[in-house]
């Protein structure tokens, strides 16, 4: 590991930072790309306005693409995710009484997922912060970018009663869809394509063994439900509910009878219920905003696209994002070669709208749309029925599932 080849020094202002890249956000995408660029020698800063054991709190997804575990490994946090991760093989889709194993490996040559909640993910690369003494500021308060159109772009931010300022070659935005980098570009320099799903996710997440050893997603006329899980005694659940329900109109008992009427009987019948520890619901919706640049400033994760978690992409696709902006600052800083940075938001944005696509077809042909006709919901039957019958059908679901190359 190349020693920092450029440290933070303070200038003649006692509360002046500099730095290579400016990141805000100390999400999993902030977080991996500040570690990657620090392994290369090249300095950041990641401006955090949670505190740590708020962004550790978040309870998302943890179906990691092999890409996003190699990413890891490259980036020296992978330690637990390849010991305690589960390599999942094979996933189920069930339609009434019917389910129907993809067959991961069988059909991408060998491709698998790893199993690894995101919550340790995060924690994982916040404890290679601190060993490698990465500065990530925490309780950062509106932040703010500045000049991002000139060359010497800086952040300021709020902490004790300061006002502290960061002058950055670079401003990468990993602050999520309400952060402020997107909004930072100027609204005609901006597209945005976006669509709301007409219902929400109720997860559940309970210290129970898992109803399946592999994941199952079921599509059923009362709702969309999904059997997943962080490990052998920690169950992650979820159903479709309306966008008008709140987590306080689901009593555990509701939700566990909810989810045994979604399933397959045989699979109900070996559902082991219990308390649940985290409980919420999420909307749903596809989102993307192009450019990914705006002068200095770069968005990646979150920041620029969100997608409903059918797919399991939203943390895959931040991962994407992560490996162009790597490549490219170590291109910039290494070779004075700007081609990556130059190309980075095509060539993110084409892996992202394909990301789009997969998210937005997964979620059309399981979830139960409300406003849908019949003749909608005969298409969807057939769509399923097109799927189980046909192995390229299969190949195509599985080659996106596992993550399409970077
Ligand atoms: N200033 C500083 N930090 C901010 C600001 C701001 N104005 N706004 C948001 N943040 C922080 C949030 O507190 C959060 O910790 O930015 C971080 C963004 O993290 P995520 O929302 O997790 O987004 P990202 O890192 O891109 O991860 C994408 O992880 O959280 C999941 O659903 C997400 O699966 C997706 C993936
Ligand atoms: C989860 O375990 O939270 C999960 C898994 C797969 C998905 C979405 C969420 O597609």
């Amino acid at each position: 590991m190349l020693a920092c080849a450029f440290t933070a020094r303070r200038t003649t202002s006692d509360k002046a930072m500099h730095t290579q890249v400016g990141i805000i956000g100390g999400g999993p995408s902030g977080l991996l790309l500040s570690q990657l660029l620090h392994l290369q020698g090249i300095h950041t800063v990641v401006l955090e306005r949670q505190t740590r054991d708020h962004v550790l709190g978040r309870i998302r997804a943890g179906v990691l693409e092999q890409g996003f575990a190699a990413l890891m490994r490259q980036a020296q946090v992978a330690g637990r995710m390849d010991a305690e991760g589960e390599i999942h093989q094979g996933f189920s889709i069930a339609s009434d009484s019917v389910q129907h194993r993809i067959d991961l490996q069988g059909l991408t040559g060998g491709s698998s997922v790893v199993i690894y909640g995101q919550t340790e993910l995060t924690r994982d690369l916040y404890a290679a912060r601190d060993r490698l003494g990465g500065t990530v500021v925490h309780d950062a308060e509106d932040v703010q970018p500045h000049d991002l159109d000139s060359d010497r772009p800086w952040l300021s931010y709020h902490q004790g009663g300061t006002v502290h300022r960061v002058d950055c070659d670079y401003v990468v935005g990993c602050d999520g869809f309400h952060g402020v980098s997107r909004k930072s570009i100027p609204k005609d320099r901006l597209t945005e394509f976006e669509r709301v799903y007409p219902f929400g996710w109720l997860g559940v997440l309970s210290r129970t063994r898992p109803v399946s050893p592999e994941l199952v997603y079921a599509r059923h006329p009362r709702g969309f439900a999904l059997c997943s899980l962080r490990s052998q005694v920690l169950s992650r659940y979820y159903v479709q509910v309306p966008l008008t329900d709140k987590v306080d109109d689901w009593s555990d008992a509701r939700f566990w009878d909810e989810l045994k009427a979604r399933l397959p009987a045989a699979l109900a019948a070996g559902l082991v219920t219990g308390p649940s520890i985290e409980k919420s619901i999420a909307p749903l919706r596809s989102f993307v905003a192009e450019p990914m640049r705006y002068g200095r400033l770069f968005l990646a994760g979150d920041a620029a696209h969100i997608v409903p978690p059918t797919g399991a992409k939203g943390l895959n696709s931040a991962g994407a994002d992560i490996h162009y902006l790597y490549d490219a600052f170590v291109d910039h800083y290494r070779r004075q070669d700007d081609s990556g940075l130059d190309g980075y938001s095509k060539k993110a944005l084409a892996r992202v709208w394909k990301a789009q696509r997969f998210s937005w077809w997964l979620t059309s042909l399981l979830h139960h749309f409300p406003d849908s006709s019949a003749f909608d919901r005969r298409l969807q039957d057939t769509e399923l029925d097109y799927l189980f019958a046909s192995r390229q059908a299969q190949a195509a679901l599985a080659e996106n599932y596992v993550g399409l190359p970077y």
